[in-house]
């Protein structure tokens, strides 16, 4: 069976952490996002959460160097070794050349890139509605996705928040953070024919169903690679 690595990239609200959430089920493969790696360290008040924290606010991205190790450290880690999601990770060039480095001395290689896309407007409109549960990152949304309990998670039941960086300004911010360092990465990848493109603007259920169809067709070429 060929290990299965791959990464989910998109421009912030384009549903990554929603599918990323199930597709961490249905494959069973350890499943890194920066953005929850990067809050949770925030939350512990460690070295990396106190030099990320500032950056997050804002809406800006971390320095690379700061987080291109802590996902190193993961890839090369025995969970992984059957193959992982990335999601958030990488959002500059490079990032994305760090981690074909790192790739390339374990002598492995991505499987695909999912560019989960959505334009702006759909963007500010889910962001706006977002409601993040503070114990493990679950996301609801209070039109498309509403909790049974207001602001209860239905997974924990932790308290669901307003995430800091989801105000308008911040997210309007992001938005320009992805457009001019992250966009280029969708041209570097499809460069590589490791692109794979799904319309996120759908409803969730028929996002994964077409991330399930993509995920199929990258298997059966894996295989055939063998
Ligand atoms: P991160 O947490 O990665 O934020 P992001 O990429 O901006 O992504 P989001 O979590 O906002 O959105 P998502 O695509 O996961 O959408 P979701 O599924 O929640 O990063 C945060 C910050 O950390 C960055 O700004 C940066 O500072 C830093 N950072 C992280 N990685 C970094 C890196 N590699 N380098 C440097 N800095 C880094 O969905 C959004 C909403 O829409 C939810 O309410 C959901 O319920 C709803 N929804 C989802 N899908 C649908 C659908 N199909 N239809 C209707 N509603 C939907």
């Amino acid at each position: 069976m060929p290990e299965l690595n791959l990464v989910l990239l998109g421009p912030p609200g384009s549903g990554k952490g929603t599918q990323g959430e199930r597709l961490q089920e249905d494959l069973r493969l350890p499943y890194y996002a920066t953005g929850d790696i990067l809050r949770a360290a925030v939350r512990e008040g460690t070295e990396l959460g106190r030099t990320a924290k500032e950056y997050m606010d804002r809406g800006d991205l971390v320095p690379d160097e700061v987080i291109v190790g802590a996902i190193a450290e993961r890839i090369d880690s025995e969970e992984a070794a059957d193959g992982f999601i990335l999601d958030g990770f990488p959002r500059t060039v490079p990032q994305a050349e760090a981690l074909a480095a790192k790739l390339d001395e374990l002598g492995r290689g991505l499987t695909g890139v999912l560019l989960i896309d959505a334009d702006d407007d759909e963007v500010m409109r889910r962001l706006g509605g977002r409601r993040t549960c503070v114990e493990n990152g679950h996301v609801f949304h209070v039109d498309f996705n509403p909790p049974e309990r207001e602001g209860v998670c239905d997974v924990d039941g932790g308290e669901l928040v307003v995430r800091d960086d989801d105000k308008p300004e911040v997210i309007r911010h992001r938005l320009d953070q992805y457009h001019a360092k992250t966009e280029p990465l969708i041209e570097f990848y499809d460069h590589q024919s490791l692109l794979r493109r799904i319309d996120g603007a759908a409803a969730p259920d028929e996002v994964a169903d077409e991330l399930s169809r993509t995920l199929s067709t990258l298997k059966l070429e894996a295989d055939e690679a063998i």
